[in-house]
């Protein structure tokens, strides 16, 4: 097969940031995806509708002129959110979705939830609502070896949580374990997960190459071959409550390669030609648009996307580095070949 068509697929998880950095990246996404779930978590997070509209606006300000890419807008969940705004979000357009990170797991999750107790009353309005939450599946408690904090958030945070919220529609972002998958699988039709191209494609030995590889470098953490074997069998067997989201997530090249490196990999260059190899690779190539471009749609309650996307078989170089604000980012798998590439105009 030397070329495949597909509807548009869309990115059900990805990191825009703001101002310079979101002028440098967005153009990426827009290239392959027709809409983007917008994480939240930026410096000043985006904790009300209102703050969610004006940054949409700054999103659609910087995207190039010849595409109809959509931002599909998040808000961050605190313990101090109000009822009140998931009623303002229930009438509002453009966004979609509560995004929660536990307080202190990731790149600005300072203002995340301490206690998911306090958020109850939203969860309750959330779910009379059909507005669905995007957890961030990892405990925070320092006790926890950091390989294992997503299965202990599927026994203490995630299993009590959909037992107290039976019809909650969940999103269980960016899963990285066998553990995560079979739970996800056997799951109720409210719950669907992510899953990212580098989960799907490094092993947690990538992080320590010949040295520290900063750029391999996310959270979740890349896990063990046996995990990322068990991600392969979802798409394998072609489950409809597994879909995209790169968890694109840009850092500069000195943020990444400093004493205390920022998580976050950046996908969104390549990222539906990364996910086209992964398929190839499976054999299931004629599955990737129903990951890429229908189930996601479906579970969201959106409509598919009309227009289609045409990826070719060619050998070309990824980037060694890219313009990025003032600075650079260094992109996933730089300097390396990528077998797919999107057609454009
Ligand atoms: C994300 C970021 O940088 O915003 N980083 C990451 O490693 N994935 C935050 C997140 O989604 O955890
Ligand atoms: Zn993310």
């Amino acid at each position: 097969m030397n070329s495949i068509n597909l509807t548009r697929p869309d990115d059900f998880h990805l990191h825009l940031r703001d101002a310079t950095a979101l002028a440098s990246v967005v153009a990426d996404s827009a290239r392959q995806f027709a809409r983007g779930m917008i994480m939240p978590n930026l410096e000043s997070p985006i904790t009300t509708v209102a703050l969610a509209e004006a940054y949409r606006q700054r999103i659609l300000d910087n995207l190039p002129l010849d595409t109809n890419f959509q931002p599909l807008m998040t808000l961050y969940l605190t313990d101090n959110t109000l009822v009140e705004e998931i009623k303002i979000l229930a009438e509002h357009d453009h966004v979609y979705a509560v995004k929660y990170y536990p307080a202190g797991a990731t790149t600005n999750s300072d203002n995340g939830v301490s206690d998911l107790e306090k958020t109850y009353p939203v969860l309750e309005a959330m779910s009379e609502q059909g507005i669905p939450l995007l957890m961030h599946g990892e405990v925070t408690d320092t006790g926890v070896d950091i390989f294992d904090r997503e299965q202990v958030f599927i026994e203490r945070i995630l299993a009590p949580l959909m037992k107290r919220f039976e019809n909650l529609k969940i999103v269980f972002e960016h899963i990285t374990t066998s553990d995560a998958a079979n739970f996800v699988m056997k799951g109720p039709e409210n719950l669907a997960a992510t899953i990212t191209p580098q989960h799907l494609i490094y092993n947690r030995n990538a992080i320590f190459k010949s040295g520290i590889r900063p750029h391999n470098f996310c959270l979740p953490v890349l896990k063990r071959e046996k995990h990322r074997q068990a991600l392969l069998d979802v798409l394998d067997g072609g489950h409809h409550r597994f879909f995209l989201g790169t968890d694109s997530a840009p850092h500069s090249r000195n943020a990444k390669e400093s004493a205390c490196g920022c998580a976050g990999i950046y996908t969104a260059h390549n990222a539906i030609e990364l996910y086209a190899s992964v398929f190839e690779e499976l054999g299931k190539l004629e599955q990737l648009e129903d990951f890429a471009s229908h189930f996601g749609a479906d579970f969201y309650g959106l409509e598919r996307n009309s227009a289609q996307i045409t990826l070719v078989k060619k050998d070309w170089t990824i980037p060694a580095s890219l313009p990025f604000a003032e600075s650079e980012i260094i992109p996933f798998m730089a300097g390396e070949t990528c077998h797919w590439k999107l057609l454009t105009a």
